[in-house]
């Protein structure tokens, strides 16, 4: 039985269709990637998930429960880590404090496991959150998303604007995390995403066009040239 299972899902922002019967599902331990151009519903699907934007049809299905319509308060209490693109720290906050917030929540993962897996953050501990550089924010986030018992992490284009050295701690990351936990990402930057991934969907305007294993997929694929940017 697949973790998540997202069947034939349509979203609205009022009368605006972003999402057109998408259908996915991400097997317990998979990192499955959305792929597609800007405005193809990569965010949308991830909030439709996490119950920010409920889809008005379809079904979602988490650890085998309908979660259709329930609360992004307690569809995160069943383990869901949500990571949007903004990258928004608690900014008056140390890092410290950033992660001690959610790991008061309880779950396997500790605030010294977020330290091993991102050490800047470690030697960061007593910054204060809105001080920190891009990069770091974006190591703060993930880690944040990981505590409190999270099960299934929705990462949202993580590398976006990171200089090369972060965009590889952060693959380096998620390689790290991937065997213990399910992650649905999100990435424009394919290279990234096919050396993460074991399975691909791609989007373009709101719909799934096509799906793949990421194995022996390169960013010279035609179907990725045709939708994604590459
Ligand atoms: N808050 C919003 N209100 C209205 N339309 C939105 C909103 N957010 C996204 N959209 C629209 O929904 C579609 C999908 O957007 P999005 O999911 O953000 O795409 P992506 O993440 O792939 O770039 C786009 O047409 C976008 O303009
Ligand atoms: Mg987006």
């Amino acid at each position: 039985m697949a973790l998540l299972d997202v069947e034939n899902v349509d979203t609205f922002y009022g009368q605006s269709q972003a999402l057109h019967d998408v259908s996915l599902s991400v097997e317990q331990g998979e990192v499955v990637t959305l792929l597609g151009r800007n405005g193809a519903g990569k965010t949308t699907t991830l909030r439709t998930v996490a119950g920010i934007t409920p889809p008005r049809s379809g079904t979602i299905r988490y650890d085998g429960e309908d979660i259709t319509g329930e609360s992004t308060y307690k569809i995160i209490q069943r383990g869901l880590g949500y990571v949007p693109e903004d990258r928004q720290v608690w900014p008056q906050l140390t890092v410290a404090e950033n992660l001690e917030v959610p790991a008061g929540r309880g779950g396997d993962w500790t605030v010294d496991d977020a330290y091993d897996l991102f050490p800047k953050l470690h030697d960061l501990s007593n910054a204060q959150a809105g001080d920190l550089s891009g990069g770091e924010q974006q190591m703060l986030v993930i880690a944040r998303g990981l505590l409190g018992g999270t099960r299934l992490l929705l990462l949202d284009e993580p590398s976006e604007g990171l200089a090369p050295q972060i965009v590889a701690d952060v693959r380096d990351a998620i390689l790290e995390l991937k065997d213990d936990l399910t992650i649905v990402l999100v990435e424009q930057n394919v290279r990234l995403a096919l050396d993460v991934a074991d399975r691909v969907y791609v989007l373009a305007n709101g719909r799934v066009v096509h799906e793949d294993d990421a194995e022996g997929l390169t960013p010279d694929d035609p179907t990725l040239r045709e939708h994604v940017a590459v």
